[in-house]
C-alpha cells in the first residue's frame, strides 16, 4: 500500500468543494488515513512547494495556496500516488479531462486547480511529514 499528500486547495475550500472531492477517494476505494483543516502560512508554503523556487509563478503559487483555509489528507491505497494524480487531472483545468476532479470543478489556472497530489513516493513522504505527525496517521 502507497500514501500520498492531498491538499483540497483553498478554492476547493471556498467554493464547497471538500465533500465532493473526498467522496470521489472513497468511491474509489482509496483510505482517508488523516485529515485536517489548516491555514497554510507563507514558511510552510515555500517549503511545500521548495521545487518551483525561483518559477515565474511561483510568487503567485505562495500567494494563492496561503489565501485562504485548506484540508489536508493523507491517502492510502494500491498504487495511490499515480491512482490519485490520474484522478487530479492535468495541472491546467483547461486540459484536465471531464471526469476528474479539475476537469470537473476548476475552470483554469488563473482561478486555482483545486487540488495537490504528491507525485512520487519521494515528494510523497517529505510532504506527508511537512503536514502530519506519525500519531495523526491511521490505518485500518
Ligand atoms: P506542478 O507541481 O507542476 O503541478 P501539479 O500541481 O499538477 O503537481 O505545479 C504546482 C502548482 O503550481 C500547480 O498546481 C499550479 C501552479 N502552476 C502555475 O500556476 N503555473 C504553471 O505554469 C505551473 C507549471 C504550475
Ligand atoms: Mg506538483
Amino acid at each position: 500500500m502507497e500514501q500520498s499528500l492531498v491538499l483540497i486547495k483553498p478554492d476547493g475550500v471556498k467554493h464547497s468543494n471538500i465533500g465532493d472531492i473526498i467522496t470521489r477517494f472513497e468511491r474509489k476505494g482509496l483510505k482517508i488515513e488523516a485529515i485536517k483543516m489548516l491555514w497554510m502560512d507563507e514558511e510552510l508554503a515555500r517549503e511545500h512547494y521548495g521545487e518551483h523556487a525561483g518559477k515565474d509563478f511561483f510568487p503567485n503559487l505562495i500567494d494563492y495556496i496561503t489565501a485562504g483555509p485548506i484540508v489536508a489528507l493523507v491517502i492510502g491505497g494500491q498504487e495511490a500516488i499515480r491512482v490519485i494524480r490520474n484522478m487530479a487531472g492535468a495541472t491546467d483545468p483547461i486540459e484536465a479531462r471531464p471526469g476528474t476532479i479539475r476537469g470537473d470543478l476548476a475552470a483554469d489556472l488563473e482561478h486555482g486547480n483545486v487540488i495537490h497530489a504528491s507525485d512520487s513516493p519521494a515528494s510523497a513522504q517529505k510532504e506527508i511529514e511537512l503536514f502530519f505527525t506519525a500519531d495523526e496517521i491511521f490505518s485500518y
